[in-house]
């Protein structure tokens, strides 16, 4: 009772912050001791700020001349490492605890620092590969490694096309991290490219870009759909020569045209709509909840999952507040399962593991096809989900790339589910845990600091009647 009380104490305060205050691990290793309340969930909340956006907002700041200015930077462990690592290739950063901005002084395209030591990108994907390919065009020689789970995650995908760039790689076996990078100009120059990438990824198309600011010439990207575009967008800020072009098959061409500096902008960070769809799903499926999130990214690429809910029949209302900040209201609804399309799936490629949650909770069948990018996230995602769910005792079946979820009424839950450090199978799973009969045991929430720490204490700030 007593722990459960300090728990209680401790969440609301929000405590668990890397960049304006200190990281406690203490607090982190009892995450799995947290247990939600059932009951219905109301109020209003904000979210913290966008991870793909804040990431690629201290990659900008670095490769910029003078100074950047990073507002509602979000807080969380993989924004830390990128951070770190931003520090490491030369910028000098300054945190401004009590505004909660951050400054930052750049080096310049193509003019990194080499660190003495190899930089730890802890569990991040995204500061990961971006990082390797900005290094790629750049005169800097750096090792990169990670956590177990990026150590396993494919990197070939990135280093064959920054090798036809003029990067070399110091590989140690497989293409997987640690690798270390040297970037063209060490010796050279870096090559524009025409590039067809086989997956539409965000990570590939930003290192390659990445790498193609200090190229004398044009780089010229092609993905079979389009993949969310910060990259683009926020260099375009900056005065760099970025166009896309999607055709009627839907295969999206990005041409970058080298420079010789990048004009620093400030950047001020929306909330994540990712984090945000954790909470929605949770006000669908829990009886009378009503949830107000204030500060959301507008973006229709990443609104796709709202879209769909609504489609589902999930009471929805998305107002928009300005160009790229939205507020969403979410109501407990009867959710009726649908068809998904493959061409669906690379916009909702983060969203997946908590879509499958509310499709348990539904009506009907589920079909959700071309899932199998999943395999290569954080964890085997497309794995965490279809055994993850058949644990609870959810009807799923999987054939190929595509997963077909059985909606029920009563979900049985009374099971063990590893998160296998993926922030974003624990949260689903917690948020399944609100409405199961017995409980689910979740073990590895710490993963979660990694995009959303305050994640718990966001749900436990919600009134429960
Ligand atoms: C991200 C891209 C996505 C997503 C990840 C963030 C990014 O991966 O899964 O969480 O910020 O570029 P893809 O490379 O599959 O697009």
């Amino acid at each position: 009772m007593i722990i459960k009380n300090i728990f209680k104490i401790i969440l609301f305060q929000q405590l668990f912050m890397f960049i304006f205050k200190k990281k406690s691990s203490k607090l982190i290793n009892n995450f799995d001791k947290i247990t939600l309340d059932k009951g219905s969930l109301r109020g209003n909340i904000r979210v913290s700020g966008d991870k793909s956006i804040s990431q690629r907002a201290l990659i900008i700041g670095l490769a910029s001349i003078g100074e950047t200015v990073i507002e509602g930077i979000l807080d969380s462990e993989d924004v830390f490492y990128t951070l770190k690592a931003v520090e490491a290739l030369g910028a000098k950063i300054n945190i401004k605890k009590s505004q909660k901005l951050l400054t930052i002084n750049g080096v310049g395209i193509g003019n990194l620092v080499s660190p003495k030591k190899p930089i730890y990108m802890g569990n991040s994907g995204t500061g990961a590969r971006l990082l390797i390919g900005l290094v790629a065009g750049s005169n800097a020689t750096v090792t990169f490694y990670g956590d177990d789970s990026l150590s396993n995650r494919p990197m070939d995908r990135i280093i064959d096309p920054l090798k036809k760039m003029g990067a070399s790689f110091i590989l140690s076996g497989e293409k997987k991290l640690p690798i270390t990078v040297i970037g063209a100009r060490v010796k050279g120059i870096t090559m524009p490219i025409k590039y067809k990438t086989p997956v539409a990824s965000a990570q590939i198309k930003s290192a390659i870009i990445f790498a193609g600011l200090t190229a004398r010439g044009i780089t010229c990207i092609e993905e079979p759909y389009k993949s969310r575009n910060y990259t683009e967008k926020m260099l375009k800020k900056c005065g760099v020569v970025i166009t896309s072009k999607i055709n009627k098959k839907f295969i999206n061409t990005i041409k970058i045209k080298g420079k010789d500096y990048l004009k620093n902008c400030n950047f001020l960070i929306p909330g994540d709509p990712s984090s945000a769809a954790f909470i929605v799903v949770a006000a669908l499926i829990m009886k009378g909840s009503k949830v107000k999130i204030t500060n959301i990214l507008n973006d229709n690429m990443r609104l796709k999952v709202f879209k769909i809910l609504q489609k589902m029949g999930g009471k929805i209302k998305i107002n928009k507040i300005s160009s790229d900040k939205c507020e969403i209201i979410a109501e407990y609804s009867y959710l009726k399962n649908i068809h998904l399309k493959k061409n669906d799936s690379t916009s909702l490629i983060d969203e997946f593991p908590i879509l499958s949650i509310a499709a348990a909770c539904g009506k009907g069948k589920m079909v959700m096809r071309g899932l199998g990018e999943l395999r290569f996230k954080e964890s085997d995602r497309f794995a965490a989900i279809s055994q993850g769910l058949k644990k609870c005792g959810v009807d799923v079946k999987t054939y190929g790339d595509d997963i077909e979820i059985l909606g029920a009424k009563k979900i049985t839950g009374d099971s063990i589910i590893h998160s296998n450090k993926d922030h974003r199978v624990a949260m689903s799973f917690n948020v399944l845990n609100l409405v199961v009969e017995k409980p689910i045991k979740v073990i590895g929430n710490d993963a979660i600091i990694s995009s959303f720490p305050n994640f718990f204490c966001t749900l436990k700030s919600l009134k429960h009647e």
